[in-house]
C-alpha cells in the first residue's frame, strides 16, 4: 500500500515536471515569436503603421500626373491650404522635405486616423487646433496631388 502511494506520488511529480517543461518550452517560443514582430514593427515607421498605404517609392517626378494633382488640390483642399501662407492648415511648400511621402499620402486619405495616433501629427493638430477631415479621396487622386505637392517644394 505504501509502495503503491509512493509510485503515485513519483508519477504525480513526474507529470507535473513534464508539464512544466512543456509550459516553459512555449513560453519560450511565444516570446521569441513576440520579440521578432516588435523588431519587425520597430523597422516600419508610424506612418505606415496607420495606413492604408504602407510604401510608397517617388520615382522620376511626372509632370503630368502632378497636373491632375494641381486641379484635385484646387477642388479639395485649397479651401484649407495654400504653398506659401498658413491658412486654416499649415502651408504645403516643401512639405515631402519634412514628412515622408507615406505620411501625406496617409495625411491625406487617413487624416482622422493620422490625427489619432501620430505624434507628429498630434503636434500639428494642437498649433492648428481645426481637424483636418476626411475627404473621401481615392488613392490614385491622393498620389497626384502627392506628385503636385512634390512639384511645389
Ligand atoms: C478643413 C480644412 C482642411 C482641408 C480641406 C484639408 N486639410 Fe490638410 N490639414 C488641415 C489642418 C488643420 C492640418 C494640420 C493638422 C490638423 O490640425 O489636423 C492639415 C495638415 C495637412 C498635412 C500635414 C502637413 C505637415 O506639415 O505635417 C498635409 C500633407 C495636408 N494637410 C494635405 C492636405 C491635402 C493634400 C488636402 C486636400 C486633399 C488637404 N490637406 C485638405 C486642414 C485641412
Amino acid at each position: 500500500m505504501q509502495i503503491a502511494r509512493l509510485y503515485l506520488v513519483l508519477f504525480v511529480l513526474i507529470g507535473l515536471g513534464i508539464s512544466a517543461c512543456g509550459g516553459e518550452n512555449t513560453e519560450n517560443t511565444e516570446s521569441a515569436a513576440t520579440d521578432s514582430t516588435m523588431t519587425m514593427t520597430s523597422d516600419v515607421s508610424m506612418e505606415a503603421q496607420i495606413g492604408p498605404v504602407t510604401e510608397l517609392e517617388l520615382g522620376a517626378y511626372d509632370a503630368a500626373l502632378a497636373a491632375t494633382g494641381q486641379a484635385a488640390f484646387g477642388d479639395k483642399c485649397s479651401a484649407c491650404h495654400a504653398m506659401d501662407t498658413k491658412v486654416i492648415g499649415p502651408a504645403l511648400a516643401g512639405v515631402l522635405d519634412r514628412r515622408s511621402p507615406v505620411y501625406v499620402i496617409n495625411m491625406i486619405l487617413n487624416p482622422t486616423e493620422m490625427l489619432e495616433s501620430h505624434p507628429d501629427a498630434q503636434a500639428m493638430l494642437a498649433e492648428y487646433a481645426v481637424p483636418m477631415i476626411p475627404l473621401g479621396i481615392e488613392e490614385a487622386e491622393a498620389r497626384a496631388i502627392v506628385e503636385y505637392l512634390r512639384g511645389e517644394g
